[in-house]
C-alpha cells in the first residue's frame, strides 16, 4: 500500500480538538486528494446549475461557520440556481463568508461579501451590473482552497477556518481596489415572496485604514427567517492609499419591508469618510479600499472575521484562526482537519490498483455530507446557554433518512452536539426545528421529522449528556400542540414554521385529512412515522404512553384506499376527505406540483404507499401479499412508468421510483423484506450508477445538505439503516476493505472477498454473511448484535459472487410498528 506523505508543514495542532486524536496512521493518508468539490455544481443543461447539486463550491472546515466562496448571477434565470453562490458561467458579483449547499427554494445567505476590482472606471458601487465579473479559464477547488480568474484580470484565492476566512486577491497592475459591500446577499431572481432581503448594516474604518468593522442585516429567505446580523471584522494586508465609507439608497426591488426610494432609477452613492450607517430606512452601505498603484505590489490578501455576537469576536477570530495571511498554510490546516475529523473516519484500499473513480464518489460524498449544518458553538445571539448551539439544519426532512444515521457512528461528538442543540431550540422557542436556517426555524415539509433523528439517536443508545427527559418532552409537544398559524403565504391551511400543521385532523381522525389541509397524503405518512418515533422514546422515558403513540403510528392505514388501482396495482395511501370517504379520482401516478398547497408532496401516492419503514408487513399485506408486493417493486424500477415529467429537473429519470428525492430513499432496499436481498442489491447498485458519477452533474438532483450524497456512501459500505430503529440492512459493499471508526474509537471492519465488479464484472452478489465470526443467515442486523458491532466495532465479512443467491434463510426484518387497522376487510 502506499501512503501519501504528509507534506512537511503542519500547523493542524492549533486547531487539535480533543475528540480528533485518533488513528496516527490514517492520518497519513490525505484523502482530501480524491475529493472532487464539483461534483453537483451542474444541472442536466451543461453549463447551467439548474437541476444541479445547488452545492457550496468554495473553502470550508467540517460544519464551519464560515462558507467562503463565490456568488455568481448566471442568466437565463430558469437554467440557474444561485442556492449555493457558485454557478458554472454565472458573472461574480461578490465573495462571501457563508452558504448553504445542496438546498433549494429561496436562497439563503452570500454575505457579508468583498469584491476586487481592478478599476473604478465606469463602476456604481450600488450597481453590481457596472462590475460584476466574467470568469476566463476553469476555476481550481480542493478541499480547503480555491482560486478563480477574473476577466478583469484579478486573480482570487480563497481559504477558510471555522469563523474566519483569507482572501488573496492577485490584480493585473499595481492599481488595486476591494468593494465591501454590506447589503449584498443571495438574490432570487425568479420570485420576490421567498427572497432575502436588506435590513441594514453599519460599517467604521479604523484610524490606519487597513482594517474594518461593523455588521449587515439580512432576513428572508426560504424559511422567510428573521434578519440575520452578522458582524464583520476585515483586515489588508497594507494600510490603502483611500478607505472610503459610503451609504445609498436602499432601491432592491424585494425589499418590500424597507424600501426607501422608487426602483425606476439607479442611485449613487454617498461618501461618508470613515463610517456608514443605515440609518432609519435601511439605507445600503459598504467602504471601498484602494491602493493607488504608485508601488510594484500587485497583490492584496484580507483576512476576515464574523460573528453572530460582537464585532469583539469577529476580530479575535480573525486573528486567532488566521495568525499569518498565507492561503496555503490555512488550506493545508483545512485539509487536516477534514482528513482527521472526516475522510479517515471511513478508510479504503488508495493504493496504485484502487479504483480512483470509486475513492473520489466516496470522499467527495463524505465531504459533501459534512457542509451543513453549521457549528455555531459560542454564536448563539438569542439566549444564554450551557449547551452547544448549530444552525442550518435544512432539513430534517432530507437529513432524517439515512444521514443522521452515518454522523452517529462516525461523528458522534458532533452528533451528540447537535442533537443537545436541538433540544435545546426548543426549550427557548417551544418548537424543535424540521428545517432552522438563520437561527429560525423552517420550513416544515411534512411532518416533525426531527422526531425521526431524535428517535434514531435514542434507540441506538447515544446519552452523553443529552438531556433525554427534555428530549422526550420535546418531541411529545410536536405530536400534542397544534401549531400557530405563521401565514406563509405559500399555504393558507397551516404553519410551515414549527411542528405539524395537521395535528388537529390527526388526533381527532387519525389521519391528515385532504379538505381541510395541504399535502394529506405526504403528511399522514410522515407524521405515522414521527409518532413510530416517539414510542420508540417513550420506552424509555415515558412507558405509560409507548401504547398510545404506536397506536398512532398506524394512522396511514385509515388513509390506506384498499379499492384505488392504478397500473394494475390495487390499495394504495390516497387523500381522504374528512367525512371519511376517498378522493378517488385523483391521479395516483401524478401528484401535479407536488408543492405546498398540494394534496401530497414531492412524491405521488404511488411511491409514498411504500414509505412505512416501521411496518412494511402491513404493506406488503395491504398490497396483497408477498408476490403482489414485489411485482409492485419490481414495477417501479421499470423505465417510462413515471406519470410525472420532472424535465430537466430530473437528469433523464423515467421510472416511479425517483432516485433523487428523499422519500424513495429506502425503496429499492426493500426486497430485504421478501428475503430477495440479491434484488436489492442488484436495484441499488442499479441507481447508484446509472446517477452517481465524478462529474459536475454527477448527482441526480439538489444534493439536499448532502443527503443525496450519504445515500451513496451507505450504498458504497453495503449497508443501510432502518431509521428510528436499530436495523442496518445488509446489502453489498463496493470495497474490498473497509475500516469505520465507529463510536469514537472503534474500528468497524468491512470485507468483500470475492468482489470483482469493474467492468461489467458481476461479482457483488452476496453468498454468505459472517458478522464477528458468526454465520449470519438474516439479511439484517441490530445496532449492537453479535457483541456491539456498532458500538464496539468488530468485522463484517461478506462473500460475494456471481450467483442471484437467496442466501438469507432467517427472519426478515422487522415491522416494530406492526398492527392491523380494519380498512374494509383488509
Ligand atoms: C429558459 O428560457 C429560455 C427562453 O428565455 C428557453 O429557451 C429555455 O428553454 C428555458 N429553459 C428551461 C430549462 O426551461
Ligand atoms: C491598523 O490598526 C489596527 C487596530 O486598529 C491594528 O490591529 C493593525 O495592526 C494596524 N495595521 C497596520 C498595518 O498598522
Ligand atoms: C497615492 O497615495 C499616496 C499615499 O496616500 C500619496 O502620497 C500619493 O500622492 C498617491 N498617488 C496618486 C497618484 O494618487
Ligand atoms: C444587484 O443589485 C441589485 C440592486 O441594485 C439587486 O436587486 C440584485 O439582486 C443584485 N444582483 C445580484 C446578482 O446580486
Ligand atoms: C418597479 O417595480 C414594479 C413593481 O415591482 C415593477 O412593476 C416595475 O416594472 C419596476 N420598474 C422598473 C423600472 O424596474
Ligand atoms: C483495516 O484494518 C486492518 C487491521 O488493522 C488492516 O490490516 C487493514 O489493512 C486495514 N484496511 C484498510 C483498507 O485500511
Ligand atoms: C433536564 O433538564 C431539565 C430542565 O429543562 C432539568 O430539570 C433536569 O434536571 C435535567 N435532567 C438532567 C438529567 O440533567
Ligand atoms: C394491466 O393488465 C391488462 C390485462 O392483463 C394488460 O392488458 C395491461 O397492459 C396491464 N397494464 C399495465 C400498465 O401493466
Ligand atoms: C365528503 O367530502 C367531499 C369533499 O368535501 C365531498 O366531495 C364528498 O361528496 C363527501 N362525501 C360524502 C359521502 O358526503
Ligand atoms: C411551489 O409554490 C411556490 C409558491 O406558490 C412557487 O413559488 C413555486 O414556484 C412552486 N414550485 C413548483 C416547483 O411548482
Ligand atoms: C474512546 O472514546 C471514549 C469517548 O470519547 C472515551 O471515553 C474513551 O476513553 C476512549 N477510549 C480510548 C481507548 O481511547
Ligand atoms: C471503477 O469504478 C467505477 C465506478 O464504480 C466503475 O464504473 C468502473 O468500471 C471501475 N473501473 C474498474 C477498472 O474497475
Amino acid at each position: 500500500m502506499e501512503h501519501i506523505a504528509m507534506p512537511s508543514l503542519r500547523i493542524a495542532t492549533i486547531f487539535l480538538t480533543a475528540a480528533a486524536v485518533q488513528c496516527i496512521a490514517a492520518q497519513d493518508v490525505d484523502y482530501s486528494q480524491y475529493v472532487n468539490p464539483f461534483i453537483g455544481s451542474e444541472g442536466a443543461i451543461e453549463g447551467y446549475a439548474y437541476g444541479g447539486g445547488d452545492v457550496f463550491v468554495g473553502s470550508a472546515l467540517p460544519f464551519g461557520m464560515v462558507k467562503l466562496g463565490l456568488d455568481s448571477f448566471e442568466i437565463p434565470v430558469n437554467q440557474s440556481a444561485l442556492n449555493g453562490g457558485w454557478t458554472p458561467k454565472g458573472k461574480v458579483t461578490g465573495i462571501s463568508m457563508m452558504h448553504q449547499s445542496g438546498t433549494g427554494g429561496g436562497p439563503k445567505y452570500g454575505y457579508p461579501a468583498q469584491m476586487p476590482l481592478a478599476s473604478l472606471e465606469g463602476v456604481n458601487l450600488l450597481d453590481n451590473l457596472t462590475y460584476w465579473q466574467d470568469r476566463d479559464g476553469d476555476d481550481v477547488a480542493s478541499v480547503g482552497y480555491f482560486k478563480t480568474h477574473f476577466e478583469s484580470g484579478v486573480t482570487v484565492e480563497l481559504a477558510a477556518t471555522r469563523h474566519a476566512g483569507l482572501h488573496h486577491y492577485t490584480y493585473p497592475s499595481s492599481e488595486k481596489h476591494v468593494l465591501v459591500d454590506f447589503s449584498h446577499y443571495l438574490p432570487h431572481p425568479t420570485r420576490a415572496w421567498d427572497s432575502q432581503f436588506y435590513a441594514g448594516g453599519e460599517i467604521e474604518i479604523q484610524p490606519n485604514s487597513s482594517t474594518y468593522s461593523g455588521y449587515t442585516s439580512i432576513g428572508g429567505g426560504w424559511n422567510l427567517g428573521a434578519p440575520v446580523t452578522v458582524y464583520v471584522c476585515g483586515e489588508f494586508d497594507s494600510i490603502p492609499d483611500s478607505a472610503r465609507a459610503f451609504s445609498g439608497k436602499n432601491t432592491f426591488p424585494v425589499s418590500r419591508h424597507f424600501r426607501s426610494f422608487d426602483n425606476a432609477t439607479t442611485p449613487e452613492p454617498t461618501f461618508r469618510g470613515t463610517s456608514a450607517r443605515s440609518g432609519p430606512i435601511n439605507d445600503r452601505v459598504g467602504a471601498i479600499f484602494s491602493w493607488n498603484g504608485t508601488d510594484d505590489n500587485q497583490e492584496i490578501k484580507s483576512r476576515v472575521g464574523i460573528s453572530l455576537m460582537s464585532v469583539a469576536q469577529a476580530c479575535a477570530y480573525k486573528n486567532q484562526e488566521i495568525p499569518d495571511w498565507n492561503s496555503e498554510v490555512v488550506a493545508q490546516a483545512a485539509r487536516d482537519e477534514w482528513n482527521r475529523d472526516v475522510f479517515s473516519k471511513i478508510r479504503v484500499d488508495t493504493s496504485e490498483k484502487a479504483n480512483k473513480t470509486r475513492l473520489a464518489l466516496l470522499y467527495s460524498s463524505l465531504y459533501f455530507m459534512h457542509l451543513i449544518p453549521s457549528e455555531r458553538i459560542n454564536e448563539n445571539p438569542l439566549w444564554e446557554s450551557e449547551e452547544p448551539c448549530w444552525d442550518d439544519f435544512y432539513t430534517m426532512w432530507d437529513l432524517f433518512r439515512n444521514q443522521v444515521s452515518l454522523w452517529h457512528l462516525i461523528q458522534p461528538s458532533y452528533y451528540e452536539s447537535m442533537i443537545r442543540s436541538l433540544i435545546d431550540i426548543w426549550r427557548n422557542e417551544g418548537f424543535l426545528p424540521d428545517g432552522r436556517s438563520g437561527n429560525y426555524n423552517g420550513l416544515v415539509q411534512g411532518g416533525s421529522n426531527v422526531d425521526n433523528v431524535l428517535a434514531d439517536a435514542y434507540v441506538k443508545g447515544l446519552r452523553g449528556a443529552i438531556n433525554w427527559t427534555d428530549g422526550y418532552a420535546a418531541v411529545k409537544k410536536n405530536a400534542e400542540v397544534q401549531p400557530y398559524f405563521d401565514q406563509n403565504p405559500v399555504d393558507e391551511r397551516g404553519s410551515l414554521k414549527d411542528g405539524r400543521s395537521a395535528l388537529s385532523d390527526w388526533i381527532s381522525l387519525g389521519y391528515v385529512s385532504t379538505d381541510r389541509k395541504s399535502r394529506a397524503v405526504s403528511k399522514t405518512v410522515e407524521y405515522a412515522l414521527n409518532d413510530f418515533a416517539i414510542s420508540q422514546i417513550a420506552a424509555g422515558e415515558s412507558q405509560g404512553d409507548v401504547d398510545k403513540y404506536l397506536k398512532r403510528s398506524g394512522g396511514w392505514q385509515l388513509s390506506w384506499d384498499p379499492t384505488a388501482t392504478s397500473r394494475n396495482f390495487t390499495g394504495f395511501v390516497m387523500p381522504r376527505y374528512a367525512n371519511g370517504s376517498f378522493h378517488t379520482d385523483y391521479d395516483i401516478t401524478d401528484c401535479g406540483d407536488c408543492n405546498w398547497s398540494d394534496e401530497s408532496y414531492e412524491g405521488t401516492s404511488f411511491e409514498y404507499s411504500f414509505v412505512i419503514p416501521h411496518d412494511m408487513e402491513r404493506v406488503m399485506e395491504l398490497m396483497g401479499g408477498p408476490q403482489h408486493f414485489e411485482s409492485r417493486l419490481d414495477y417501479v424500477f421499470q423505465p417510462n412508468t413515471s406519470g410525472v415529467d420532472l424535465g430537466v429537473n430530473g437528469l433523464g429519470i423515467t421510472t416511479i421510483n425517483n432516485v433523487a428525492n428523499e422519500p424513495d430513499f429506502q425503496t429499492p432496499y426493500l426486497y430485504n423484506y421478501l428475503n430477495k436481498q440479491w434484488k436489492s442489491v442488484e436495484r441499488s447498485r442499479q441507481l447508484a450508477t446509472d446517477f452517481y458519477f465524478n462529474t459536475s452533474q454527477g448527482i441526480p438532483g439538489n444534493s439536499d445538505a448532502g443527503a443525496l450524497n450519504c445515500w451513496l456512501v451507505w450504498q458504497m459500505l453495503g449497508l443501510y439503516p432502518v431509521v428510528t430503529t436499530p436495523v442496518y440492512l445488509i446489502e453489498s459493499p463496493w470495497f474490498e476493505d473497509i475500516n469505520i471508526t465507529v463510536n469514537h474509537n472503534h474500528t468497524l471492519r468491512i470485507r468483500a472477498e470475492g468482489l470483482d465488479d469493474g467492468d461489467g464484472k458481476q461479482s457483488y452478489y452476496v453468498q454468505s454473511v459472517n458478522i464477528n465470526g458468526q454465520a449470519w443467515d438474516k439479511n439484517w442486523f441490530n445496532h449492537e448484535d453479535a457483541g456491539g458491532i456498532m458500538t464496539e466495532g468488530g468485522e463484517i465479512l461478506f462473500h460475494l459472487g456471481t450467483e442471484q443467491k437467496v442466501w438469507e434463510s432467517g427472519e426478515v426484518p422487522p415491522s416494530p410498528g406492526h398492527q392491523v387497522i380494519d380498512v374494509g376487510g383488509y
